[in-house]
């Protein structure tokens, strides 16, 4: 009987060791980093990743990317109004196209530039301060598309051991370029009880609304690198530079 419990524990034992050890997902061939189509390799990785970026990758510790949500973002740019969005969820972000995506490892670096074609943003907004020429105080459902959004930046790492491997510890991005395309917004019961008048308030912010987003540009732009840093990051925490790409 203590024969039979000892043997049934070693095995649980196993098995919940077995369940810690690190896996790679199967559909990602790694890239040897000393191959000369390196770059091409990656690009390649990442289009057999980029179908199972929207329900998340376990394995990367990736949550799910369609909808990414984001709790709060706040955009306070000195420009006379603040605006917070609570419970943002972000659809069709997994969906990008990848201009440029390089890996260099001996500068730690990632270069990248990507196309949203198509990205929808719901949340919860507050707007308080002065938008043009309205003076603001509303809060409500938020829902807006931007079509054709391009990012390119610059993602600096350093490196650390951890338990004799070397890790990429990601610790700050460049946003070099960034492009919002055509984005349409919709702000919901901007004045409480004047539909005419939020109609046409949204109106004219959608016709403003590059001219908006330059103002809000840096805290946009801060808000998107964290998310980048953050979600890029968790690969690179959880699996060495020698286990991500062999020699
Ligand atoms: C965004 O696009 C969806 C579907 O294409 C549409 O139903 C929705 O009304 C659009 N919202 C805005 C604010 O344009």
């Amino acid at each position: 009987m203590a024969y039979r419990l000892v043997i049934s524990l070693i095995w649980f034992g196993g098995l919940c060791l077995s369940a810690r050890v690190k896996k790679f997902p199967t559909y990602v061939d790694k890239c040897h980093q000393d191959d000369t189509d390196f770059t091409k390799c990656m690009l390649k990785a990442i289009q057999n990743v980029k179908p199972h970026l929207k329900s998340g990758i376990p394995e990367f510790r990736l949550p799910k990317m369609d909808p990414l949500i984001l709790p709060e973002v706040g955009l306070d740019a000195g420009a006379g109004f603040i605006a917070k969005f609570e419970n943002v969820e972000i659809y069709d972000a997994d969906k990008f196209t990848i201009r440029k995506f390089d890996i260099d490892l001996d500068e730690d670096k990632i270069k990248f530039d990507m196309s949203f074609p198509h990205i929808r943003i719901k949340a919860h907004y507050s707007i308080f301060g002065k938008v043009l020429f309205f003076n603001l105080d509303g809060s409500g459902p938020a829902d807006g598309n931007i079509t054709n959004c391009r990012v390119m930046a610059t993602v600096n790492g350093e490196r650390y051991v951890n338990q004799d491997k070397q890790y990429l510890k990601l610790t700050d991005i460049a946003i070099e370029g960034m492009d919002f395309g055509k984005p349409n917004f919709q702000f919901y019961n901007l004045f409480k009880n004047n539909p005419e008048l939020t109609e046409q308030t949204n109106r004219i912010l959608n016709d403003n609304m590059e001219e908006l987003l330059n103002d809000l540009r840096p805290n946009v732009e801060q808000t998107i690198g964290k998310t980048v840093l953050e979600f890029i990051g968790r690969v690179f925490t959880r699996f060495s530079i020698e286990e991500l790409f062999p020699k």
